[in-house]
C-alpha cells in the first residue's frame, strides 16, 4: 500500500484493536448467520451511543480540508465556504472537534482526498465508538474526465454506454477524491423544458429514463457495494421533483398519486432493483406535503410498499425548508416533521444533532424513530464496507493518472454517440474535408460552456473546444473563426465580421445556444428560445446565401426559430464535455455517422410546454400540421412538435415496412412478437434506433397517444435489410386503474414499430 500523506491510517493497523475486527470476526461465520450477526452487532453499538451520538449519525456536513489554513489555498469546490487562513483553522478545529465527539455521520463535497483521510482518520481513531465516516459528492457526468450531460448521454439509446460512462465516473472519483457515495443518478422525468434540471436526467419517458436509471446505477456500484473503485449511487430526487409547476425549480408540483406511480417512480424502482441503497428527499411537494416531510412517500410508499432498506438524505437543507413552505415552525419542528417521516439525514443544516436529542428527551419524538434511522445509516456503512476498512476507496494510488486515456476515448465516442443530426437538407452534412469553412458564434472559441452545469472537479482536465476539433481537421487556410457575438450580449462590430467570415466561406458552421449556466439547477427559463443577440446572428449569417450548419449547444430542447429552424442543416450537441470539440468536428467531417435519437421533444415554441410525446389522448384532437377551430392546439401553431421524441437523422436513409404480428391474438399470460423490415436505403452505413410503441386506444382511464415499449440500435450496410423483432409479454399493455390497480382488459392494442415516436403504421393485436 502506497503511503500518500502523513494523515494517511494503514487499514491493516487500525483494524488491529477496531471495531472493525469484531464485525470482521463475526462476519466470518456461516453465510446464513451473517446478517444476523450484522444485525446485532449494529443494534448492539447503537444500545452503547449516547442520544448526541445517534443524532450525530444524522448529520451530514461539507468536508473542510486541511490545507484551506494555508494563505494560497485555492478552492475548487462551490461548498467550500470563502474564509480567511485565520476563518479557516477556526472552522476547521470546529468541525474537527465535532467530528471528535462522534457527531457527525456522513460529510460532502470534499476539496481533495487528504480532507477525506484527514476526517476519516479523527472519526475511527478519536471518537468513543470508533464509527466510520460515509463521504458524498456530486459526481454527475464526470470527475476529471466530463462525459456527455445525462440527458445527451440519453440521446444514444444506450443504457450500456452510460453504464460505462458512470463507472469511469466512479473510477476516478474514488482514485482522486477517495468519496464512497454520489448523489446521482438523478431519475426524474422531466417533461417541461423550462426546467433547468432537465439536463441533468435522462428526459421524458419513462422506459428510456427506467433504463437508464438502472444502467447508471450499475455502473455507479461497479462490482458491488464494498467495490473499491465503486461510488454508491444515489438516485434522486424522491419524488415528483422533475413536475415543479410550470417548469420553476423549487415549485410545487401538481400530481396526482396515479401519474406519481405511472410516470415518476418507476425510474426510482428501477434504480433501486439494480442495486441503489441511498435516495435523495425532493425540494418539491407533492399534494402539499413537501417531499422531505412526507410519511407516505419517504415511508408508506419507499419503504413498506417498495421495500426500499437504504437511507433517505435531505437534499442541501430541504428538512430546514419544511420552515418556508410554512409546513414546520421553526427548526425544531422541522427536524422533528422530516426525521419521524423517514428522512434518515440531514445534509448540512444542522438541526437534526441541535434538536432531536431534546426531542427524544422530551418525549416529542420516539425514540424508536431516531434508532431506526441511525441503524439504517450504520448498515449502509456496513453494507458499503466500511466497517472491515474506513478506507476503502481512498486506498488507491491517488497519485495516478487523474484522467486515464482511456476514459478520454471513451469521452470522445459518448460524445458521438449523444449528437443528434435533426436536419441535413441536400445532404449538406458530412463536409468535404477540403470546404472552405466559417466557424461563427460564441461557442467557436469557447472553452467555459463545453462540459454542462455539473462538471465542479474539471479544471484539471482542458475540454476541447469546437475551434481545437475543427483545427484537428481542417488546413488552416480552410478555417476562419469568428464569434459574431457573446452568449447573451453583443460585440461591436462582430456580426460584420461574421458576415465578412461567411461570405468568404464556401459553409457555415454556426455554433449557438445555451451558457452551461442557461441550464441546471435553479436555471428554470420563460422562454426557452435563443437568446436574442443570438437570433441576430444567425439572421445576419442567412442572408449571406451560404448554407448554414447550426450547431446546438443546449442543455434542455429549445423552441428554434426564425434563420436557427430554416437552416439547411441542424445538429444538436448539448455539452458534450472534455472532448467535445474532437467528438463534433468527428461527426461534422463525416468521421463517424450521427447515430442519436432525441430523448425531448423539440416544441414549435416555448408556450407548449410542458410538451411530450406520451400525452393523453385529448377530446379534440388536430390532425397533423392542421389547427382547426375548436380543436386542440394554441392560436398560429398547429399542436405538433417540431422534432419529435426519438428523431434522429443518420447520413443515410432508412425505410420501414409496417409492422407484423404473426398472431393476431394474445392471451393475457401471453406474448407477442411484433416485426418490422427496416433498409438502409442511402449510401452511408448507419446506426438506427428503432422503436416499439404501443397504444390502448380504449380504457377506462384515458391512456396516452403513444408509449415506448422497447427499442433496439442496429447498424445497417448500404443496401442492407434487417427485420427487428419485439417480443412484449401482454402485461407490458395494462395500465393502473383509479386505486392504482394494474388492470389488463381484454380488446385492441396498437403496436408501432418506427424510427420515432410520431412515425409509421400501427399494427393491431387483440388482447383475449
Ligand atoms: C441539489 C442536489 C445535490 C445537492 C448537493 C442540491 O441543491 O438539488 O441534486 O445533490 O444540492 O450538492
Amino acid at each position: 500500500m502506497k503511503k500518500t500523506t502523513e494523515l494517511h491510517v494503514d487499514r491493516r493497523q487500525f483494524l488491529k484493536g477496531s471495531v472493525a475486527t469484531a464485525i470482521v470476526a463475526s462476519i466470518a461465520g456461516c453465510a446464513s448467520q451473517v446478517q444476523g450477526q450484522q444485525d446485532s452487532y449494529l443494534m448492539s453499538l447503537i444500545a452503547k451511543m449516547t442520544l448526541a451520538e445517534k443524532a450525530g449519525q444524522l448529520h451530514m456536513d461539507g468536508v473542510l480540508s486541511p490545507k484551506m489554513v494555508q494563505p494560497n489555498f485555492q478552492k475548487i469546490n462551490p461548498f467550500t465556504p470563502n474564509f480567511t487562513p485565520e476563518q479557516a483553522a477556526g472552522l476547521l478545529a470546529a468541525q474537527q472537534a465535532q467530528i471528535r465527539s462522534g457527531q457527525m455521520g456522513m460529510m460532502t463535497s470534499p476539496e481533495d482526498i487528504d480532507s477525506v483521510v484527514y476526517a476519516q482518520t479523527s472519526a475511527v481513531k478519536e471518537t468513543r465508538l470508533k464509527i466510520p465516516l460515509i463521504f458524498g459528492a456530486d459526481i454527475i457526468h464526470g470527475h476529471h474526465t466530463i462525459y456527455p450531460i445525462p440527458l445527451a448521454e440519453a440521446a444514444s439509446f444506450e443504457p450500456e454506454l452510460a453504464e460505462r460512462t458512470a463507472r469511469a465516473c466512479a473510477v476516478e472519483a474514488t482514485t482522486n477524491l477517495g468519496i464512497d457515495v454520489t448523489y446521482a443518478p438523478m431519475v426524474d422525468i422531466a417533461r417541461d423544458q423550462r426546467w433547468g434540471r432537465v439536463m441533468e436526467g435522462a428526459g421524458e419517458d419513462v422506459l428510456l429514463g427506467s433504463r437508464f436509471a438502472a444502467a447508471r446505477v450499475k455502473g455507479f456500484q461497479g462490482k458491488g457495494l464494498t467495490d473499491p473503485k465503486g461510488l454508491l449511487a444515489c438516485p434522486k430526487h424522491f419524488l415528483g421533483y422533475g413536475a415543479a409547476e410550470s417548469g420553476l425549480d423549487y415549485a410545487g408540483t401538481a400530481m396526482s398519486n396515479r401519474l406519481l406511480h405511472e410516470v415518476y417512480l418507476p425510474p426510482f424502482k428501477a434504480a433501486f432493483d439494480a442495486g441503489a441503497i441511498f435516495t435523495m428527499a425532493a425540494f418539491n411537494t407533492v399534494d402539499g406535503v413537501p417531499s422531505t416531510g412526507n410519511k407516505a412517500l419517504l415511508t408508506d410508499l419507499l419503504r413498506t410498499e417498495m421495500g426500499f432498506s437504504g437511507v433517505v438524505i435531505s437534499d442541501f437543507q430541504s428538512e430546514l425548508e419544511l420552515i418556508n413552505h410554512g409546513f414546520a415552525k421553526d427548526e425544531r419542528e422541522a427536524a422533528k416533521l422530516a426525521l419521524d417521516a423517514g428522512c434518515d439525514i440531514g445534509m448540512v443544516s444542522g438541526i437534526y444533532p441541535k434538536y432531536v436529542p431534546q426531542l427524544v428527551q422530551s418525549g416529542e419524538l420516539d425514540e424508536k424513530v431516531l434508532d431506526l434511522a441511525v441503524y439504517r445509516i450504520l448498515d449502509v456503512k456496513m453494507r458499503a464496507g466500511l466497517f472491515d476498512d474506513p478506507f476503502l476507496r481512498v486506498d488507491q494510488a491517488h497519485a495516478a493518472d487523474k484522467a486515464p486515456a482511456a476514459h478520454l476515448a471513451l469521452a470522445r465516442e459518448a460524445g458521438h454517440k449523444s449528437i443528434v443530426l435533426l436536419k441535413n437538407t441536400g445532404q449538406l452534412l458530412p463536409l468535404a474535408s477540403n470546404a472552405k469553412v466559417a466557424l461563427i458564434g460564441p461557442f467557436a472559441r469557447d472553452t467555459k460552456n463545453v462540459d454542462g452545469a455539473w462538471s465542479p472537479f474539471a479544471p484539471q482536465v482542458a475540454s476541447v473546444s469546437l475551434a481545437e476539433g475543427f483545427k484537428a481537421k481542417l488546413a488552416p487556410s480552410n478555417l476562419i473563426i469568428e464569434d459574431g457575438c457573446g452568449i447573451s450580449e453583443a460585440i461591436e462590430g462582430g456580426i460584420e465580421r461574421a458576415v465578412e467570415a461567411a461570405s468568404a466561406a464556401d459553409v457555415v458552421l454556426l455554433a449557438v445556444g445555451e451558457s452551461a449556466s442557461m441550464s441546471g439547477e435553479a436555471s428554470s427559463r420563460a422562454s426557452i428560445t435563443l437568446p436574442a443577440v443570438q437570433q441576430q446572428l444567425a439572421e445576419a449569417i442567412a442572408a449571406t446565401g451560404k448554407p448554414v450548419v447550426i450547431l446546438l449547444r443546449n442543455g434542455r430542447a429549445l423552441a428554434l426559430e426564425g434563420a436557427v429552424k430554416q437552416a439547411q442543416a441542424i445538429v444538436v450537441t448539448w455539452f458534450l464535455g472534455t472532448q467535445s470539440g474532437h467528438a463534433i468536428a468527428d461527426i461534422v467531417m463525416g468521421e463517424v455517422s450521427p447515430s442519436g435519437r432525441l430523448p425531448v421533444t423539440f416544441p414549435i415554441a416555448s408556450g407548449q410546454q410542458p410538451y411530450y410525446y406520451a400525452r393523453e389522448s385529448s377530446g379534440r384532437p388536430t390532425p397533423v400540421g392542421e389547427s382547426p377551430m375548436f380543436k386542440s392546439h394554441f392560436i398560429g401553431i398547429p399542436d405538433d412538435p417540431l422534432y419529435p421524441f426519438g428523431f434522429g437523422l443518420t447520413y443515410s436513409t432508412i425505410e420501414y415496412q409496417t409492422p407484423t404480428v404473426y398472431t393476431a391474438s394474445v392471451s393475457k399470460d401471453g406474448s407477442v412478437t411484433v416485426s418490422a423490415e427496416i433498409t438502409n436505403t442511402g449510401e452511408y452505413e448507419a446506426t438506427e434506433v428503432v422503436q416499439c410503441y404501443m397504444q390502448d386506444p380504449y380504457a377506462r382511464i384515458v391512456q396516452p397517444v403513444r408509449k415506448l415499449l422497447d427499442f433496439k440500435k442496429v447498424t445497417l450496410q448500404p443496401g442492407e435489410q434487417q427485420t427487428v423483432s419485439f417480443t412484449l409479454l401482454a402485461s407490458q399493455f395494462a395500465y393502473l386503474d383509479q386505486k392504482l390497480n394494474k388492470v389488463l382488459e381484454s380488446g385492441t392494442i396498437k403496436l408501432w414499430v418506427a424510427p420515432h415516436a410520431r412515425a409509421g403504421e400501427a399494427v393491431e393485436i387483440d388482447v383475449v
